[in-house]
């Protein structure tokens, strides 16, 4: 393992070339594990499996592993159910630990821009360059007017990274590809949908955080990471009503009746997914004070909080964008013999960065 791995290296060439083998996606959330495999049929994809695996609470938190031995296990008997082929896994990180910047340099050859980023870094980063993983894409924006480029530079904290690795190695998995979250969330949307020339604000809602990628003509142009997710819906929930964390969750998925708490439920739904309505409006206004003449033309919703019933509307009434729950299946056809088509449809926007992941070869 190199490194991290910007996905966009490998983005355009995946399903073309037949004969590539796929990694695993994993999907180590907060809330669940999220688990899938693809293999190209053409240049679209046929699932081969999927699943996913709930977490005790507390063994991930802001990214970092607080119970490795806990969430390998997890993963091993998810992996194991699933039967899928292979141990090559491909994971994600977010959180404190990994910080994602857009950097402007002289334009330059990609093996001096390596030596140069490494010597650069670290005035844009919190941490000690020894400390941190470094990877960087170039965008290639200079003109012949403008010698200047836009980079992404990507760091991720090696102790947090290496926890990963070790935690996956001794549960018998070897991890060819480090992604982050965002870029994971892009790659599955360009998967899917990758032909369209559409400014889109990519938004999935997890368990305990969003992570936000306005994706501009093909390319990431912003990410942001927001710590805020469902958690803090069914804490409310929880407090509110005085229940157990269980029956919170099970009102706020819809799998217990409300019955006479209906009109406060709803309020306090409407009431927190305005905050993270909010919070995206924020990132939306920071892309257009940036792009003034750019317009996003829709946003893309997905993570288990996507599934709120009525919150594509919310989203669409207030910040006057079309809204959508992301379809991660769009170009992937499972075996209805094998998977339930009621159940794929429903856990699409939850295994969004799984199916991301999944895409990845491991050629590279
Ligand atoms: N039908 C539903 N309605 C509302 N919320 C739901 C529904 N189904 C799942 N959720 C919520 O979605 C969250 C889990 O989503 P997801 O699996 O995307 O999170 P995660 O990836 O584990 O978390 P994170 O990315 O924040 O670490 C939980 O808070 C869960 O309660
Ligand atoms: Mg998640």
């Amino acid at each position: 393992m190199g490194g991290l791995t910007i996905p966009k290296f490998t983005k355009f060439n995946l399903p073309f070339l037949g004969s590539q083998k796929l990694t695993i996606g994993l999907d180590i959330g907060s809330h669940a594990i999220k688990a899938c495999q693809l293999t190209p049929v053409g240049d679209q994809y046929k699932l081969v499996s999927l699943g996913s695996a709930r977490l005790p609470p507390n063994c991930v938190e802001d990214g970092v592993m607080q119970e490795p031995e806990t969430v390998g296990q997890i993963i091993s008997t998810l992996l194991k159910n699933l039967k899928l082929k292979g141990n090559k896994v491909a994971i994600s990180i977010s959180g404190y630990s990994v910080i994602v910047k857009k950097i402007s340099l002289m334009a330059m050859e990609e093996s001096e821009l390596a030596s140069h980023i490494q010597a650069e870094a670290e005035q844009y980063i919190p941490f000690d360059i020894d400390e941190v993983f470094i990877d960087f894409q170039d965008l290639k924006t200079n003109t012949e007017e403008d010698e200047r480029t836009d980079v992404i530079l990507v760091a991720a904290k090696k102790d947090v990274v290496n926890g990963y690795l070790e935690m996956l190695s001794a549960v018998g998995l070897e991890t060819v590809i480090v992604d982050v979250d965002a870029f994971a969330l892009e790659n599955a949307y360009g998967a899917n949908f990758g032909g369209e020339t559409e400014n889109v604000g990519l938004v999935d809602i997890g368990a305990s955080k969003m992570n936000i990628n306005v994706v501009a003509k093909g390319a990431s142009v912003l990410v942001r990471d927001v710590v805020m997710g469902g958690r803090i819906l069914t804490d409310t929930i929880q407090s509110h009503f005085n229940i157990s964390p269980e029956e919170a969750e099970e009102l706020k998925t819809g799998r217990l009746d409300p019955g006479d708490k209906m009109q406060e439920l709803e309020d306090i739904f409407v009431n927190t997914c305005n905050q993270w309505i909010t919070e995206v409006k924020r990132a939306l206004d920071f892309y257009y004070s940036n792009y003034p003449d750019e317009t996003i033309d829709k946003i893309v919703l997905s993570g288990g909080g996507a599934k709120i019933k009525g919150l594509a509307k919310l989203f669409a009434e207030e910040t006057g964008i079309k809204t959508e729950i992301f379809n991660p299946f769009a170009k992937a056809e499972g075996d209805p013999d094998k998977i339930d088509p009621g159940y794929l449809k429903n856990v699409g926007p939850e295994m969004a960065l799984s199916t991301g992941l999944a895409t990845r070869s491991t050629n590279i």
